[in-house]
C-alpha cells in the first residue's frame, strides 16, 4: 500500500491547509514525560508541540539530503588580534559570498569578537563552509544552527 497523500500541491490546497486529526498511541509514562515538558515550555496544547516535533525532524531531515535549499545562522568566537586569522576568515567568506547573505559582527571586548553569519544554500556546501570557519586556527567557539528556508513548512 502507497503512503498517503493529504495534499495535492497542484490544487493549491498547500496555501490554506486542511487540519487532519489523528490518533497517536504511546506508553502512559512517556506521554506524562512529554506533558510535563509541554508544561515546561509553555506550549499552549499537545497539538503543538507534536507539529513542532515533526517541523524540527523535517528541517534536520532537510539538511540530509543535498538537493534542497537550506538557511543556517553560524556563530562564531574569536580573537582579532589574529593577523592571520583575519585574514582566513575573510577571504573564506569572499570565496563564497554566494552562500552568506549577511553578517553580524559584534566586538565583545578588547580583544574577542563574536561574528553571526546567516547562510544559505545547498547544505553539503554550507556544512562545509561553516566547518571551515569554526576550524579555523584561533576560532574559540563555532556553532551552526540548522534552520529552513519555511517554504515546506507548515
Ligand atoms: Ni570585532
Amino acid at each position: 500500500m502507497g503512503r498517503k497523500k493529504y495534499s495535492d500541491p497542484s490544487s493549491g490546497e498547500t496555501e490554506t491547509g486542511k487540519i487532519i486529526r489523528f490518533g497517536v498511541s504511546a506508553d502512559v509514562r512517556l506521554l506524562e514525560k512529554f506533558d510535563e515538558m509541554i508544561d515546561e515550555k509553555c506550549y499552549a496544547n499537545r497539538s503543538e508541540a507534536i507539529r513542532d516535533l515533526i517541523r524540527d525532524e523535517l528541517v534536520e531531515h532537510a539538511w540530509t539530503t543535498s538537493n534542497e535549499e537550506v538557511v543556517g545562522t553560524l556563530t562564531l568566537v574569536y580573537n582579532h588580534e589574529s593577523h592571520e586569522l583575519n585574514d582566513k576568515l575573510t577571504s573564506l567568506q569572499h570565496d563564497h559570498h554566494t552562500n552568506i547573505i549577511s553578517t553580524l559582527h559584534v566586538h565583545l571586548d578588547a580583544h574577542n569578537c563574536l561574528e553571526v553569519l546567516v547562510l544559505k544554500g545547498n547544505s553539503k556546501e554550507i556544512k562545509n563552509l561553516s566547518d571551515r570557519l569554526s576550524g579555523a586556527k584561533g576560532v574559540k567557539h563555532g556553532k551552526l544552527t540548522m534552520s529552513t528556508t519555511g517554504k515546506e513548512l507548515y
